[in-house]
């Protein structure tokens, strides 16, 4: 079951941004308390927004994934930045319900629900993560680089009269 995330679900997020964390081969995993630091916590804090729009992912009432959308502007911009309309991707699943389409149908579901409310939606990924491909594959194209990571964006609509057109 899929459903749409509302402000009592910030707990279940500030799990999700750590499961959203690409660890590489090998790696390991970041302390729990990584998510706190303002880089990260900008995702999450204070879920509930005017402009946030999330749905989380339910298997036997208990929460599998989120995905979810935020604008961040000015000094809270996000590492996947590309305008300050444009919202910012996050999205996870914990770890035993990857690999199975899940992540497909979670990231779907949101791209309906985001189709009438933003022009585009941005996100900034890990070359070697293999979620490049889920995002490929959903039509997001590269538009630039964040330090080692690519930023990509995917346009929905023109609902602003013209199509936005990134550098
Ligand atoms: C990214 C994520 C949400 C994708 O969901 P998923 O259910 O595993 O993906 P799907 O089964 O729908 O497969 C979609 C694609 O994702 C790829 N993929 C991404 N992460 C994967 C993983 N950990 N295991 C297996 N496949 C993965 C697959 O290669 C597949 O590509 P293909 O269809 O071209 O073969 C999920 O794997 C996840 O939570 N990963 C860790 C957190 C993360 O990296 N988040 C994104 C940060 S930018």
């Amino acid at each position: 079951m899929i459903r749409l995330l509302t402000p009592a679900d910030e707990p279940l997020l500030w799990e999700m941004l750590y499961q959203a964390i690409h660890v590489p081969e090998g790696s390991p995993p970041p302390p729990r308390d990584i998510v706190r630091r303002p880089e990260l916590s900008r995702y999450v804090e204070g879920w509930g927004q005017r402009d946030d729009l999330g749905v989380v992912a339910l298997q036997e009432g208990e929460v599998a994934g989120a995905a979810w959308l935020r604008r961040l502007t000015g000094a809270l911009r996000g590492y996947g930045h590309v305008d300050d309309e444009t919202p910012e991707l996050s999205i996870a699943l914990l770890p035993h319900h990857r690999g199975r389409g899940l992540g497909t149908r979670l990231l779907t579901s949101l791209l309906e629900e985001a189709r009438n409310r933003y022009p585009a939606i941005s996100l900034s990924v890990s070359p070697d993560n293999p979620a490049l491909r889920l995002y490929r594959r959903l039509g997001f194209v590269e538009v630039g680089r964040n330090g080692a990571s690519l930023t990509m964006v995917l346009t929905l609509s023109d609902q602003r009269g013209s199509n936005q057109v990134y550098p």
